[in-house]
């Protein structure tokens, strides 16, 4: 099965299980703080409950980054400039990425997805929308550096990672996949990307616990793909959605709590948890000026520009590959 965020070069044992799927569920549920990596959340079922969150009156990260490429439009023309190869990081939105292409009239657009099945129905979906640009859909992951294709490689580079997935990443990894990024772009580079804004706690919580219960379904979608995929009978019903604000950490998570002590197995192995404890699912960090600018320049990328929504709450962040300085 494909899936939005994770992984497509699967490997199954010979009852069709995801290997790596089972590891990380199992070392997860074995550790003292119950955690599962967050890429597990989107299978078919978690990509489309994901993509009703991005539509819900709460969830407003969506919205705020459309706001603002639909507004500065003008400002990323300047700063920007045309005839660059836009290098996407992930395989595109299909309201976001024209925005931006409309903006700044590039040479190329090239993007980048573990995922073959998303990354050509976008890449069509793109080339129809604009005629005569070059573009040039390449399957990789890219927490690793990505040999760009010929037709791009000669270009000035516009990486664009929009959405503030790099929230969702713990500090090393964000730091990582930043310097990878600027190892897959090379030197000269640009690179715009989202990154989700520190505000009221009440608006934080409520944007990762909505009114209709989505992100809840969203979160418990996982308990019910380990159950299926993986031979287990985790009571579904005795688990709650949480998503609390961290301040320390200035993150959202996404926990599963028990309601009740409960006893269950997965793959053969039998775990339990205490009423309260909790299964943590997800992170999504928020930022300032400051820490997204430290993040920034831990990898290997300074700010030059930053925008915001009219009610500042979401940020697009322009920076340049640093360059390399043997002194202050
Ligand atoms: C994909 N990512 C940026 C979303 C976020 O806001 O952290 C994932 C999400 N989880 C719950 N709601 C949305």
């Amino acid at each position: 099965m494909s899936n939005r965020k994770g992984i497509a070069l699967v490997n199954l044992d010979e009852d069709g299980v995801d290997l790596a799927f089972r590891a990380d569920v199992l070392k997860g549920l074995g550790e003292a703080q119950k955690a599962i990596p967050a890429r597990w959340l989107y299978d078919s079922a978690g990509s489309e409950l994901f993509e009703r969150i991005t539509a819900l009156p709460e969830y407003y990260p969506t919205r705020a980054e459309t706001e603002i490429l639909e507004t500065k439009a003008d400002e990323f023309a300047e700063k920007i400039g045309k005839g660059r190869a836009v290098v996407e990081f992930g395989s595109g939105s299909s309201l976001k990425t024209p925005l931006l292409l409309r903006a700044i009239s590039p040479a190329a657009y090239v993007p980048l997805d573990i995922s073959g099945e998303f990354l050509r129905a976008a890449a069509d979906d793109l080339a129809a929308k604009f005629p005569g640009l070059p573009v040039i859909p390449v399957e990789s992951d890219f927490m690793r550096r990505v040999e760009l294709p010929a037709e791009a490689a000669d270009l000035p580079k516009l990486g664009f990672f929009p959405g503030s997935t790099i929230g969702n990443m713990v500090a090393r990894t964000s730091v990582d996949l930043l310097r990878t990024m600027r190892a897959t772009l090379g030197e000269g580079a640009l690179l715009l990307i989202g990154m989700d804004l520190i505000k009221d706690k009440a608006v934080l919580e409520a944007a990762y616990d909505d009114a209709e219960g989505v992100t809840a379904e969203f979160n418990l979608n996982l308990v019910h793909r380990i159950n299926r995929e993986l031979d287990a009978d985790i009571p579904v019903d005795q688990l709650r959605h949480e998503a609390r604000w961290i301040d320390e950490y200035a993150r959202i998570e996404m926990h599963l709590v028990a309601e009740e002590d409960i006893t269950f197995t997965v793959a053969g192995s039998q775990f339990s948890m205490r009423k309260g404890e909790t299964i943590h699912t997800e992170n999504s960090h928020k930022f300032d000026p400051r820490t997204s600018s430290t993040l920034l320049l831990a990898g290997s990328w300074t700010p030059v520009a930053r925008w915001t929504d009219d009610e500042g709450r979401f940020s697009l962040i322009l920076a340049e590959a640093t360059i390399p300085r043997s002194a202050p």
